[in-house]
């Protein structure tokens, strides 16, 4: 059986290491797998759903994100990177969605509830965004997609997405849509911390390194680390729980001796922050460099990353207006 897999982000922003870590790697990895198709959304579209009065944003961040996609080894070649607003029967399919779901459903959706909180909206909820689950569930059953990977924080989305589809299976007595499942970063890989050890790494938060940060840029958020704030001299004993050198180093450093030893010297005292920070500088300025050099040679050529895209949404949409056709089929309004 082929594997579909979809997946995408939102473009407010450049991509920082959570989206790495998270995201990206296991991305690089699926397009090289047999029986896999891979589709990479740029949800534009979703986006705007809360930066109505700002589309610049959203605008500068489609070509930072595809540049970022790119960058860490994403292939258009093998994956099918495509922009969400470009494919028109992604909201036509949303508007024969909505019919299915009560307003309540959607007011229940936790990702949803706790973004309306984050956001501030109060009474004046955006409609298009409270439905946007809705047309997430149009993204990925227009591609018939068999798996999602996303986080923790999507699941809320997939499980809407797999009621979708199993009522309008059996409304309109029909097998098109395809129920996804879900796939979970693996353990540990999910959430990567900010750098202030507050949260997850996050654009409002500002507590991220970027993709795109130079190296001067990464030593700096480097050397600003959260650590154990009750290591106060190099002498004292430190904790290495929560300190965000040390989880770092955890993901990123390939030596995983070389990280044991150093957590046992800082816990028994003696081993400076200062020390530990240079020493996290240089593992992640060595994963970063590779990345940010492509993405210096690919930013010369913005014109090739927008036809790279309209490519893909070309692709995209085709296989999208199949499915559109087959649902409209199965509802019985394809009248001429
Ligand atoms: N909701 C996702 C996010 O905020 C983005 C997204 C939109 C998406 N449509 C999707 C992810 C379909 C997976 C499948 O990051």
């Amino acid at each position: 059986m082929e594997r579909v897999i979809l997946t995408g982000d939102r473009p407010t922003g450049k991509l920082h290491l959570g989206h790495y870590v998270g995201s990206l790697k296991s991305r690089v990895q699926l397009q090289e797998e047999d029986n896999t198709k891979v589709y990479i959304m740029i949800a534009d579209q979703q986006a705007l759903t809360d930066n109505a009065d700002n589309p610049e944003k959203v605008q500068q961040s489609l070509v930072e994100v595809a540049l970022d996609y790119l960058a860490v080894g994403i292939n258009p070649l093998k994956s099918t990177i495509f922009v969400q607003s470009q494919i028109p029967q992604l909201p036509e399919l949303t508007m024969y969605y909505l019919n299915l779901v009560s307003v309540a459903r959607l007011n229940r959706n936790p990702t949803v509830k706790s973004e309306i909180q984050e956001k501030g909206f109060n009474e004046s909820i955006p409609a298009g965004f409270l439905v946007y689950p809705v047309s997430q569930a149009a993204d990925i059953t227009a591609f018939k997609a068999t798996h999602v990977p996303v986080g923790e924080d999507q699941k809320p989305m997939l499980e809407q997405t797999r009621e979708v589809v199993r009522d309008f299976n059996r409304t309109y007595r029909s097998d098109v849509l395809v129920e996804p499942d879900i796939i979970l970063p693996p353990k540990g890989q999910g959430r990567l911390v900010g750098i202030d050890g507050k949260g997850k790494m996050s654009k409002s938060l500002n507590n991220g390194i970027y993709l795109s940060d130079s190296a001067d840029m990464i030593q700096k958020k480097v050397m600003s680390m959260y650590t154990d704030p009750n290591h106060i001299r190099v002498d004292d004993p430190g904790q290495v729980e929560g300190n965000v050198v040390f989880t770092y180093l955890d993901v990123f450093d390939e030596d995983k001796e070389k990280v044991q030893e150093l957590k046992e010297h800082y816990q028994r005292g003696g081993l400076g922050d200062v020390k530990i920070k240079r020493y996290l500088n240089e593992v992640l300025q060595a994963t970063l460099l590779p990345i940010r050099e492509r993405r210096e040679e690919l930013e010369q050529d913005r014109g090739a990353i927008l036809e790279m895209l309209k490519e893909g949404s070309e692709k995209a949409e085709a296989v999208a207006a199949q499915t559109l056709k087959e649902v409209k089929d199965a509802m019985g309004i394809n009248y001429f």
